[in-house]
């Protein structure tokens, strides 16, 4: 089994840093020359995404976090309505689907019990209702009861907690909007050709971020003794810290949660003193102003801030306040992806310095295979 981590410790590391070559894999054949290619979602694929007028993503754990970034994605680039729902909720609820919505399951094993139950229970209401399938696993249940099908090529992934498998399935997610969008007209061509263009840069950035594994490491040591974090992000950042914050609890056993940083005032802030450390990412983007505000308050009552920002942010450390410049110059599609590098990073090294088993968390399970 050693000899499968390489030269890292643990499967979660090993899997971090296949991240780059994991992007390019998915990428690989799919985009071209400032295009998405015509066969990436198959035979059929163009016909359905022409007329689409929703989006209904259904998803658990850490798939759920990369479909609350699309929805952000879809609504906000393409004008498309999309809708992102745990499954558990989902297919107990009695759900109204109107027509012309393509559904899209989103799912590493695609053999999650809550995500089949969810698209069976669509298919049996109305077996025309397209079901798109995004996934790691090609034998499984889900890509074989679903009408299309675009593999996320992350390759196995052992450690439970998911994070190769979270940013192929981002990519692919940017791969879906380039499709509708050029199958509706949603999209101008220049929009399309920034977006691919951007695409084709992930891998390279990624890298450099992994790159921070050291400064990330020093900032978990600082983190290690707490029992509570609080993670706020903001548009495509919020489920950035959500998934930040489900990373950290799901292995280093701190309880950790997130809320939308514009949503302090509203509760969270009752709880910040000197013991409850707050993270946050920071991109250069036109929420980052709201976001300093948010630090500020966070800081005068006392919170020792972690923050993960753009290089260009402005944002400087100070006695309990800690900047990790992670990037620059990032677009609205590589930006999640990016951010949540070394929040994946943070956790491991604090499980890591608490002596937890990284790879498999007690009471957690890689496939969630029955209710
Ligand atoms: C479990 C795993 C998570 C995963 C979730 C959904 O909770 O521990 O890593 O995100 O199931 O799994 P799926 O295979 O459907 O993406």
């Amino acid at each position: 089994e050693s000899a499968d981590r390489g030269q890292f410790r643990h499967f979660m590391l090993k899997e971090i840093h296949e991240q780059p070559q994991a992007i390019a894999d998915t990428l690989e054949g799919r985009i071209a020359h400032g295009h998405i290619l015509p066969a990436a979602f198959g035979v059929g694929a163009d016909e359905i995404f022409a007329s689409v007028e929703r989006v209904q993503i259904i998803a658990c754990g850490t798939s759920y976090h990369a479909g609350m970034v699309a929805r952000y994605w879809f609504e906000d680039i393409l004008r498309l309505p999309c809708a992102v729902e745990v499954a558990s909720e989902f297919h107990y609820r009695n759900p109204v689907v109107s027509p012309n919505t393509l559904i899209v399951a989103l799912s590493q094993s695609g053999e999650t019990a809550d995500t089949l139950a969810a698209i069976r229970m669509l298919k049996r209401e109305d077996p025309k209702r397209p079901v798109l399938a995004i996934c790691n696993a090609p034998e499984s249940s889900l890509v074989r009861e679903s009408d299309l099908v675009l593999m996320t090529r992350a390759g196995p992934e052992i450690s439970v907690a998911s994070t190769k498998a979270f940013s192929t399935q981002l990519v692919s997610l940017a791969l879906l909007l380039l499709a509708i969008g050029r199958a509706s007209g949603r999209m101008e061509e220049a929009e399309e050709q920034r977006i691919v263009a951007g695409l084709e840069k992930v891998p390279g950035r990624i890298q450099d971020a992994l790159d921070h594994g050291d400064r990330v490491r020093e900032l978990a040591e600082l983190l290690v003794e707490k029992e509570h974090a609080l993670f706020l992000g903001r548009g495509p950042m919020y489920p950035i810290a959500m998934e930040g914050a489900l990373k950290l609890k799901e292995i280093s056993y701190i309880h950790a949660e997130a809320y939308p940083a514009g949503e302090l005032k509203h509760g969270p802030l009752a709880l910040i003193d000197e013991t409850m450390p707050v993270i946050t990412i920071a991109p250069q983007n036109e929420l980052l102003d709201k976001l300093k505000s948010n630090i500020a308050e966070v800081t005068a009552r006392g919170a020792e801030l972690f923050v993960f920002a753009d290089e260009r942010a402005g944002l400087h450390s100070a006695d309990f306040t800690h900047v990790l410049p992670v990037t620059s110059h990032v677009g609205r599609i590589s930006a999640p992806i990016i951010f949540n590098i070394p929040l994946q990073l943070l956790a491991y090294h604090v499980a890591v310095l608490k002596g937890t088993d990284v790879d498999q968390p007690r009471n957690l399970a890689k496939s969630v295979t029955v209710e």
